[in-house]
């Protein structure tokens, strides 16, 4: 390929996989135009190599601690099968939020013993799937569920000949620790739905430790959030959850396995800063962060050992592995969505120009929920200077549907900026949009939802979601 890669990398480049080439947006070597070509638009782009390299930052952070960590990928991030099956050859084990998202796990070829499963509110059938299956741990959400686990158990050696070994559960806390992220994405809060509180946990390990026949505890976890921008949340959490399990030591003798700190590791929106000053300054903090994983583990690690040397546990910590979830810090910057521009406007009474694109919030729910910032750019004219200000909004009914903060909360800037003269045709790409998007895309309007393709080291892009037909809007539907 005697693809021209352009001298001066805009800010938003990574090399070797986001550049531009010929003028255009290219995805380790694949031309995002081309790609529109041949799969249509709006188009779902991932880089294989990306998604690698995000998990190789992850081992190698786990290398600059002496404990074993295990990385268990959030697929509520993005569950389609390729993305897992990628992850999956990366070494790596996976987190499950429901029984669909545990069944695509053992299909595309998890081990029982590599699975997670969290969620506040498990089916009798999901928790019969879990524990038939012998996954790794249930992290259960409140004492109410330990005996739903239990209830499980038994029914399942009732119904089946094989001995069934007790299921292993986790005990997720909620011990109030704020982070600086969305409130909506904060999770260690009292007031939010997850967890067990701490004045609860003493009674939640006594019941849990009740029927060792049939349930074995084997840990305790906790997941301030997600986009987490600090450490200091992180060491919290391990901080709350050793001390809880010292406490469970000296009153029962029980020793746990494993300290779950859950995902949140952030991921930098804000790597191309040209309109991060239009944001106010908590949200620049927070989707601009840069934290590294290794700080995270290490920062949760000094508070444990210093803690453990006082009480004379340090026996205990050795015993101890470390869990985390990482779903965003994997996949967010791994994938990117094309969208074509398909109507334009100019309002003579503000003069404010409109670019009506083909990819609206049904494909990233988080840019209208959470006003989440995803940087856009055009990928037809990836070399010019993004010096004009646009309207930019989606396709569908509902004004609403926007990439600006309808609200005027100033969450999101008022105007995009892209290249003079963008005309219908053009190719804009929004960037960091690999997480919470496909996982959450929905068909409103009878849309149909997007192809999605995955480009290799060598630049060939495989089609790992085929675009919705027309009758695939109906097929659900009985009249
Ligand atoms: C329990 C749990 N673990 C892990 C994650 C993944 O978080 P992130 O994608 O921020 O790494 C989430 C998502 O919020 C979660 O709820």
């Amino acid at each position: 390929m005697s693809s021209r890669v352009a001298a001066i990398s805009p800010a938003w480049a990574i090399p070797g996989y986001l550049e531009v080439a010929n003028g255009h947006l290219s995805i380790n070597g694949a031309d995002a135009i081309e790609l529109v070509r041949e799969y249509d638009s709006p188009l779902f782009v991932f880089s294989a190599p990306r998604i690698r390299s995000n998990i190789r930052r992850l081992q190698r952070a786990a290398e600059t601690v002496e404990k074993p960590i295990r990385f268990f990928y959030a697929s509520k991030a993005n569950s389609n099968m390729a993305v897992l099956k990628t992850v999956r050859d990366s070494g790596i084990d996976v987190e499950v939020n429901s029984g669909g998202e545990l069944f695509k796990a053992l299909k595309v070829g998890f081990r029982p013993d590599q699975i997670i499963f969290n969620g506040t509110s498990k089916s009798d059938e999901e928790l019969d799937q879990a524990v038939s299956a012998g996954i790794y741990a249930i992290n259960v959400d409140s004492i109410y569920e330990i005996g739903l686990v239990e209830a499980a158990v038994k029914r399942l050696r009732e119904r089946e000949s094989e001995p069934l070994p007790p299921a292993r559960i986790t005990l997720r806390l909620v011990p109030e620790i704020g982070t600086r992220s969305h409130l909506g994405l904060q999770t260690a809060l009292l007031t939010s739905k997850f967890g067990i509180s701490s004045s609860e946990v003493s009674e939640a390990f006594r019941r849990g430790l009740q029927h060792p026949e049939l349930i074995n505890v084997c840990g305790i976890h906790i997941h301030v959030g997600s986009q987490t921008p600090d450490v200091e949340p992180f060491a919290e959490a391990f901080r709350s959850m050793w001390e809880h399990l010292l406490t469970i030591h000296r009153e029962t003798g029980h020793t746990l396995e494993h300290i779950n700190l859950g995902g949140g590791i952030p991921v930098n929106y804000l790597r191309d800063r040209t309109q991060a000053d239009q944001l106010p300054e908590h949200e620049r903090d927070m989707l601009g962060a840069d934290l590294e994983p290794a700080a995270v583990l290490t920062a949760a690690l000094r508070i444990a050992r210093e803690s453990a040397r006082e009480v004379a546990a340090e026996h205990l910590l050795d015993k101890v592995t470390i869990l985390l979830e990482p779903g965003r810090s994997v996949i967010a910057d791994a994938g990117l969505v094309l969208t074509t521009v398909r109507n334009i406007k100019r309002r003579p009474e503000t003069g404010d120009v409109w670019l009506l694109t083909d990819a609206g919030y049904n494909l990233m729910l988080s840019m209208n929920n959470y006003k989440w910032y995803y940087h856009l750019i055009s990928a037809s004219s990836a070399e010019a200077l993004a010096s004009e200000n646009y309207k930019v909004a989606g396709p569908l009914c509902d004004s609403g549907d926007v990439y600006f903060d309808i609200e005027r909360g100033g969450r999101l800037p008022d105007y995009r900026l892209l290249p003079e003269n963008v005309k219908p045709g053009e190719v804009l790409a929004l960037l960091n949009s690999g997480a919470y998007s496909l996982a959450q895309m929905f068909h409103y309007n009878g849309r149909p939802l997007p192809a999605a393709v995955m480009i290799q080291e060598d630049g060939t892009a495989e089609l790992i979601r085929r675009r919705d037909t027309y009758e695939d809007l109906v097929t659900n539907d009985v009249w």
